[in-house]
């Protein structure tokens, strides 16, 4: 098995560290056009490797696309992270050229790969992978739900005084901080309903802070978050190279399911080895069907930008 991680930044590089550390793959390359960064970092993960018993042979790649041939799964995390005060949607312009061309880099060596797409806006990203490799739908996945789901079960955790790993928890709808829909309805503590032990105006609280889960990070360290961006982007590529089936909210493309179609948006999706495999479509109530369709239609408008864009 070989994964390339495009992108040797803060997220690229802890995604493709996590990689490494579970050896998801015998192979793991590591691509940014920044001169020399991606053989640095990937010579301190090798060395790192020699510390925690990890055979995994890494390699570090400045922009030669030739090193990541054939790889079976990629990554793409390049492209500008935001700054305070920022939304991950002010990124559109410069992060749709860097998205575009690394996928056609990617696809001139790799063909048959499974792509997951990280560079924000993640979603309007997802929908531009697809749209302009025109590879079949299930081959491209976009992680954001991961992600904000690990933020919602940490403040839920946080709120309950109880350990993560009790929890289910699971975040639908765009990767934005007003187009996300934390489903408290359907979260559970070892299988109880949430609202069993938290009262109304604590979940409310749980769900707010979650939606602005990446913009107090930002805030407090100045640029983006990595570690738990690294860590699901990994899990998702896990799930991906073992099979596992695992259900996560991941951005795919919609064709009816959740009442919406020609979008990439987030939904529950079984993650095996041919990426994503099934919509898990289930019945929201009232309530979280309109904040899904008005999530459809931000990140619809979204979308639109694309076609002002010279691409
Ligand atoms: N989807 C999510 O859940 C999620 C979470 C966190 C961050 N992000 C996004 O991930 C992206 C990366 O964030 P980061 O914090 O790692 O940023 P970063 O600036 O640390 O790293 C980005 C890297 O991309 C490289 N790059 C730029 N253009 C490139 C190209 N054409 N080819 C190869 N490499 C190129 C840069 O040199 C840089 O090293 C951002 O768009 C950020 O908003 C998404």
């Amino acid at each position: 098995m070989k994964i390339t991680v495009v992108g040797a930044g803060a997220v690229g590089a802890t995604c493709a560290d996590n990689i490494a550390r579970r050896e998801l793959a015998e192979e793991v390359v590591l691509l940014d056009i920044k001169e020399g960064l991606s053989e640095g970092k990937g010579l301190d993960m090798l060395q790192a490797s020699t510390l925690l018993d990890c055979d995994v042979k890494i390699t570090g790649s400045s922009n030669n696309y030739e090193l990541t041939a054939n790889s079976d799964v990629v990554v793409i995390t390049s492209g500008l992270p935001r700054k305070p005060g920022m939304t991950r949607e002010e990124l559109i312009g410069t992060n749709a050229n860097i998205v575009k061309g690394v996928t056609e880099n990617i696809l001139k060596y790799s063909p048959d790969a499974i792509f997951v797409i990280i560079s924000n806006p993640m979603d309007t990203m997802t929908y531009l992978a697809l749209k302009s490799s025109g590879l079949p739908k299930n081959r491209i996945i976009g992680m954001g739900g991961i992600l904000d789901s690990a933020r919602f079960k940490t403040y839920l955790s946080l709120a309950l005084n109880c350990s993560p790993n009790d929890l289910q928890g699971t975040v639908i709808g765009g990767h934005g901080d007003t187009t996300m829909i934390p489903l408290t309805r359907l979260a559970t503590y070892s299988g109880v309903p949430v609202s069993q032990f938290l009262d109304a105006e604590t979940l409310q609280k749980v769900a707010a802070d979650t939606m602005v889960g990446g913009a107090t990070l930002t805030k407090l360290i100045g640029t983006s978050a990595w570690y738990a961006p690294g860590a699901a982007g990994a899990i998702l590529v896990e799930s991906i190279v073992r099979d596992q089936k695992r259900v996560f909210p991941c951005c795919v493309y919609l064709e009816g399911e959740y009442g919406q179609s020609d979008i990439c948006l987030g939904v529950p999706v079984v993650i095996g080895r041919n990426g994503w495999e099934k919509i898990v479509d289930f019945e929201l109530n009232d309530e979280e069907k309109a904040a899904f369709n008005k999530s459809a239609d931000a990140v619809r408008n979204m979308n639109d930008v694309l076609k002002t864009l010279e691409l």
